[in-house]
C-alpha cells in the first residue's frame, strides 16, 4: 500500500524544524561528521542512539549529547559493514527509544592509496564500510520504519567525490561514494510507498578528527593536488562539522517533505 507523505504546507516553522518525539540513528557519529549531525539532530528535540566502531567513544559522545540538551542519548558499538552488528545497534535503538524515524549512514573511511599501489584489502574495505554499510543501515532502517508503519527519513553522507574526481590516491572513496549516490536514487523509489524519504548530503573537504589524523599520518603523494582540493571554496573560508549538520538537518526535519532521491551537495560552489 502507498503511504503518502503529509502535506505539512500550513504548519508553523517551529513545528517543520522540530525532532521531539522522533528518534534517530547516527552511524559513526562519536566524532566528526557524525557527531554534530547527532548534536543538531539532539537540539531540535531527537533521541538519538551513536552508532560506531569504537564504543567508547560513542558512549562518551552519546553522554555529551544528554548533558547538552533533554534527550536521551545512547551510544552503541556497531560495525556498518556487519548486517549483524547494525541490526543488533537498530534493535537497541527500538528496544530503549521507541523506534526509528531517522537513520544517518555517515560512517565512512577514506585511505589515500595510489591505484598502482592499492591492495585488494583496501579497496574492499572501503566498499565494505562506505558502500555495504549504507547499504546494511538503509535496510535495517527501513525493516523497522516499515514494521512499526511510521514512515521515517535516511540520509546517506556521500561527498563531493559522489559527483566528481578529486585528490589523487581516491578512486576506491570516489567510487564508493557515486555508488551510495546511486542507492540513495533507487532507495528512494522502492521505499516511497513505504512513506520513507532517501536523501544524500555531499559535504566539501571539512577538517574533523579523522580526515586530519589520516593527512598527518599519510601525507598525500601530491600534496599541492590535496590542497587544491581542500581550499577549493566559494565561501571565503573551509566548511565546518556544523555546517554539514545544519543541511542535514534540514534533510531530517519535515521542511524537506517534497524532497527523496537527490543529494544536496553542501559544497561550499566546489564543485559548479
Ligand atoms: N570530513 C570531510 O571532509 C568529509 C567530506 C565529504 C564526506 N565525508 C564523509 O563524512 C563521513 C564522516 O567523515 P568524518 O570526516 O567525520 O570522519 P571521522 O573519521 O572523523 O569519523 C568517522 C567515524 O566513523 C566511525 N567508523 C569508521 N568505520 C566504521 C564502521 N565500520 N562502522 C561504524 N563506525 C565506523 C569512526 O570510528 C569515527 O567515529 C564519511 O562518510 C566521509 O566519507 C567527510
Amino acid at each position: 500500500m502507498t503511504t503518502a507523505f503529509a502535506d505539512v504546507s500550513a504548519a508553523p516553522l517551529a513545528e517543520l524544524l522540530s525532532l521531539v518525539g522522533r528518534q534517530a540513528v547516527v552511524t559513526g557519529g562519536a566524532q566528526g561528521l557524525g557527531k554534530a549531525i547527532a548534536l543538531r539532530l539532539a537540539e531540535a528535540g531527537a533521541n538519538i542512539l551513536i552508532g560506531d566502531l569504537n564504543a567508547d567513544r560513542a558512549q562518551a559522545a552519546a553522554d555529551d549529547i544528554a548533558a547538552r540538551f533533554p534527550v536521551r542519548a545512547l551510544g552503541a558499538a556497531m560495525d556498518v559493514a556487519d548486517s549483524e552488528s547494525v541490526r543488533a545497534a537498530a534493535a537497541s535503538a527500538v528496544e530503549e527509544l521507541g523506534g526509528i524515524d531517522i537513520w544517518v549512514n555517515n560512517a565512512g573511511i577514506f585511505p589515500s592509496v595510489p591505484v598502482l599501489e592499492t591492495p585488494d584489502g583496501t579497496w574492499e574495505q572501503v566498499f565494505a564500510v562506505n558502500t555495504r554499510g549504507v547499504f546494511n543501515g538503509s535496510r535495517e532502517a527501513a525493516r523497522h520504519m516499515t514494521g512499526a508503519d511510521r514512515g521515517g527519513v535516511i540520509i546517506n553522507i556521500v561527498s563531493t567525490a559522489g559527483f566528481t574526481g578529486t585528490a589523487p590516491g581516491l578512486s576506491a572513496y570516489v567510487g564508493s561514494k557515486h555508488a551510495v549516490r546511486g542507492m540513495t536514487k533507487q532507495m528512494a523509489l522502492e521505499f516511497a510507498p513505504l512513506g520513507i524519504r532517501v536523501l544524500g548530503v555531499a559535504p566539501t573537504f571539512v577538517p574533523t578528527e579523522g580526515n586530519m589524523a589520516a593527512a598527518a599520518a599519510h601525507p598525500p603523494s601530491d600534496s599541492g593536488a590535496a590542497m587544491a582540493v581542500m581550499t577549493n571554496s566559494l565561501i571565503g573560508r573551509m566548511g565546518t562539522p556544523d555546517d554539514i549538520a545544519r543541511v542535514v538537518l534540514f534533510c531530517a526535519s519535515d521542511l524537506s517533505t517534497i524532497m527523496t532521491g537527490s543529494t544536496l551537495l553542501a559544497d561550499a560552489g566546489q564543485t559548479i
